[in-house]
């Protein structure tokens, strides 16, 4: 098991690049097993775990996946099965655009009921729903998931809540569907937009994504295609808190500045500088913020994903903010781990109230999920003293290399094989 070890209270200076955005990227591959002739050549994509287990899968249902650096081949016209089962599977949230892809391609798919990590109940009865509605017949028993269609049919569907992953399962089940599908109370997240985007370079004919009213005109192949993914708007957003929290001036680049507003408008409210300039946000900080209060969002509100690597700087700002998480039931483990560094916050429900304190102490800490790691890392560099974070494969799930990017800006930070 590896851990980080982080020796903190030093401010951050320099540059980094930010990685292919992971939920763009989690769903492009599986998307690109609908092609049923020439191959897709993606650029961009992060070496993550979660990205790795898709690639397997892919692997496992017959697929030829090469990998060059960021870019991967995927040739699909030789897929020879839609059970996409595998070990590793269950530890993962986005194997469901496993069912979208194989429904859409080969009009049944089997996999196992999603994973991820432990922030609620995270159903995916929308996405059923959607699938429903398209004409497939959706059967779960004992954790695996079973559909089936005859025909895909298109339809207008109303999402009852603004949910991304059943915004895009939905969308490439019915980019293969007869007819015109469309799909209302949609998510406008960046991601969604470039899997539209990724798909209408294999031939689909999608609009309106980035509102919430999406139209898609069925067609009847879709083929390989050259693509580009977005830059991750969370992992920038993560180096843009932690240079906020810690001081010091960093340059962050390959970012899109506008799906990162909701986070530089905060930071500016809390004393922080944001300067966007081409493709790269500049942060200069003193490290002694102001607290503000926040409600997370579907794009473009506030993103859930940053909440809690916000929570940490908030744990050291100036005064009382109040976190409301608005879109997860239970994303509030990092919080007990923050307090055993000092902070001071109390939760209810899905509020947290944080007192800043003077300064956080290093301390040995777990991370419960993904972004209660990148919170903690963020703690870390900004405590006084040495903090050790286990469970980090949460970690490495969704960040490419955090700690060496982290120590090309001046951090304290390494990994430790025990
Ligand atoms: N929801 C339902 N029914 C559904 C689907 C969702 O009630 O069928 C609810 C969820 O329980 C939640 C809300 O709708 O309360 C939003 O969930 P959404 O479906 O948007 O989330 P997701 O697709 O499961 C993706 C990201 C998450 C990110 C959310 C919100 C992937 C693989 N995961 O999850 O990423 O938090 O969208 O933006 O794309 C992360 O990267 O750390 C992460 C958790």
């Amino acid at each position: 098991m590896d851990k980080l070890v982080i020796n903190g209270g030093k401010p951050l200076y320099g540059s980094i690049d930010i990685s292919g955005a992971k939920n763009a990227a989690v769903a492009i591959v599986p998307a690109a097993l609908m092609a049923s002739s020439g191959v897709c050549v993606i650029d961009n994509i992060p070496d993550i775990e979660d990205v790795l287990c898709l690639e397997r899968i892919l692997l496992s249902l017959g697929c030829r996946v090469d990998k060059v650096a960021n870019t991967i081949t995927i040739d699909s016209s030789i897929i020879n099965g839609t059970d996409a089962i595998t070990n590793d599977m269950r530890n993962m949230r986005a194997s469901y655009y496993l069912i979208g892809a194989l429904l859409g391609r080969f009009r049944e798919a089997k996999v196992v009921l999603p994973g991820g990590c432990p922030i609620g109940v995270r159903p995916i009865d929308q996405h059923i729903k959607g699938f429903e509605a398209l004409g497939a017949v959706v059967k779960i028993e004992g954790g695996t998931v079973f559909v089936t269609a005859e025909k895909l049919i298109g339809t207008s569907i109303y999402f009852d809540v603004v949910s991304v992953g059943a915004t895009i399962n939905v969308m490439l089940a019915a980019t293969l569907a007869e007819g015109t599908t469309i799909l209302e109370n949609s998510a406008k997240e960046p991601h969604v937009v470039d899997v539209a985007n990724f798909l209408n370079s294999m031939g689909a004919n999608i609009k309106g994504t980035g509102t919430d009213v999406i139209r898609i005109v069925g067609v009847s192949e879709l083929k390989g295609c050259d693509y580009s993914v977005i830059p991750d708007q969370i992992e920038a957003g993560t180096f843009m808190l932690a240079t906020a929290g810690c001081g010091g001036e960093v340059i962050i680049n390959n970012v899109i500045p506008k799906h990162l507003e909701s986070i530089t408008a905060k930071l500016e409210e809390m004393g922080a500088q944001v300067i966007q300039n081409g493709e790269s946000v500049t942060v200069k900080s003193e490290g002694k913020l102001k607290g503000v209060n926040i409600k997370t969002l579907p794009y473009p509100g506030f993103p859930t994903d940053v909440q809690q690597p916000m929570s940490s700087i908030l744990a050291v700002s100036m005064g009382r903010s109040i976190v409301n998480e608005s879109i997860y039931e239970s994303r509030m483990m990092h919080v007990d781990e923050l307090k055993k560094m000092g902070a001071k916050i109390s939760v209810e429900g899905r509020i947290a109230t944080i007192d800043g304190v003077d300064k956080l102490t290093g301390a040995k800490v777990r991370a419960t999920d993904l972004r209660a790691g990148a919170a903690l890392i963020i703690a870390g560099l900004i405590a006084d003293g040495v903090t050790e974070i286990t469970d980090i494969d949460h970690i490495d799930r969704g960040y490419l290399n955090i700690e060496e990017k982290f120590r090309k800006l001046g951090a304290d930070i390494k990994r430790v094989t025990e």
